[in-house]
């Protein structure tokens, strides 16, 4: 059977096949490898090609951008057959398994839902979409198509994150009360939809740590935030002055099932001497406590160095987890592309990413009217 037949049949089965299991989606022929096209070949598109051409189970079948000329010169640096320069033309040209979406904030949902009508599995950087109706509609599009649909961030796959998430199951911290995670730099300069509408640095920044904290305590029941604008205006590269619309300084707090409340702070007015890549950087910028000890991530969620840990009967800070052992932030589209390849279920979820959307479009709400905004979208808990 071809990939293509593959993917009709697979299609077709429609409810039958339990979507919280991949099993269906297996790949049987023998190149074992999802064909995946990109569309956005800008700044972090350096970052996914080379983790995508060096994985055994992707083969990188074609390239978009609607600035013609970074399409063709990834596609010459990452020797990719195919170009185009409207998703239209990529749809129509070489036939591919999974879109990976890595274009500008504010054209995902769009984007994403062709994809799908299409017939394409996706994986979006994050927002999957603009709002939580948005995503969630497309994810019962993917869901009545048999396709799956995923959104960044990837933290949940990190080591440290399976090290945190185990602690607080086994009770190593007693009863968890409350956590803290933050996250920022100056902001990019390279383009201006990070300051747009529907840009800001929740969905560019928070978005990370609040998918780290919903990953370890669970789903958010409320949340309460203030947003402002410290930096009303900023110089783009290719644009020059814009007036900032979208938030670029927040703090939200999150209450969790059992009292347990977060907060999380980003924003594009950080100064960090390790800049946008933060990578070097070894403070503690995750922070749990309860009862009996209190943990930290060292470095970034996307990140991480290892987890610090005191508690009760070892008051002596120890770090434990010092070795990502392969993880890296860009690594999504990799390991759904493993996933459906094997048919297992990756840890990152669907039902997760559009969660912390819903937090997302929360805080927004709520840094506006001052009020507390309850949540209705929930995922599978523990992660991990
Ligand atoms: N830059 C990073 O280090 C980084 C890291 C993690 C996640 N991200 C996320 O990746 C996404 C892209 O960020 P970036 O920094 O690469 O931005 P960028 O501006 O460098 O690249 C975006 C690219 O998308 C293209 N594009 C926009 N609309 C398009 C459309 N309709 N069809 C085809 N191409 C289109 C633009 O021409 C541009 O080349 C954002 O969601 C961002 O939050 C970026």
């Amino acid at each position: 059977m071809t990939r293509q037949q593959f993917l009709q049949q697979t299609a077709m089965a429609g409810a039958a096949v339990l979507l919280s299991s991949l099993e269906g989606f297996a790949i049987s022929t023998e190149s074992k490898k999802i064909r995946v096209a990109v569309i956005g070949c800008g700044s972090v598109s350096g970052s996914y090609l080379p983790h995508l051409t060096a994985s055994k189970f992707v083969e990188v079948v074609s390239l978009c951008d609607i600035i013609e000329e970074r399409a063709i010169s990834r596609a010459k640096e990452f020797n990719v057959a195919h170009h185009y320069k409207h998703i239209d033309q990529m749809l129509a040209g070489v036939p591919f398994d999974m879109m990976i979406t890595l274009t500008d904030m504010q054209e995902h949902g769009r984007l994403n839902k062709q994809a799908l009508e299409a017939g394409k599995h996706v994986w979006s950087e994050k927002p999957m979409a603009n709002s939580y109706k948005e995503g969630r509609e497309l994810l019962d599009f993917a869901q009545s198509k048999n396709l799956r649909i995923w959104g960044a961030p990837a933290v949940v796959n990190s080591p440290q994150f399976a090290f945190m998430s185990k602690a607080i199951r086994e009770g190593k911290l007693g009863r968890v009360a409350s956590a803290h995670a933050h996250y920022g730099h100056t902001g990019p300069l390279w383009s201006s939809f990070f300051y747009e509408k529907l840009g800001g640095s929740l969905p560019d920044l928070g978005v990370y740590n609040i998918a780290t904290l919903t990953g370890l305590l669970g789903p958010a029941r409320s949340v309460m935030a203030m947003t402002t604008i410290v930096t009303p205006e900023r110089t783009i590269d290719d644009k020059g002055k814009i007036k900032v619309v979208a938030e670029d300084n927040t703090q939200l707090i999150m209450e969790h099932d059992g009292g347990v409340l977060s907060n999380v702070q980003c924003g594009f007015n950080f100064f960090d001497p390790h800049g946008h890549q933060g990578k070097s950087e070894d403070s503690q910028t995750i922070q749990i406590w309860g009862t009996h000890g209190n943990m930290a991530l060292a470095g970034y969620d996307w990140a991480p160095h290892g987890v610090d840990m005191v508690t009760h009967d070892h008051e002596q800070p120890q770090r434990f987890v010092p070795d990502p052992a392969g993880y890296v932030w860009q690594q999504g589209a990799s390991v759904i592309s493993e996933s459906l390849v094997n048919g297992t279920e990756p840890l990152i979820a669907a039902e997760h990413a559009l969660h912390v959307l819903e937090i997302i479009e929360a805080s927004r709400k709520s840094g506006k009217n001052g009020k507390k905004v309850y949540l209705k979208s929930t995922f599978k808990f523990p992660v991990v």
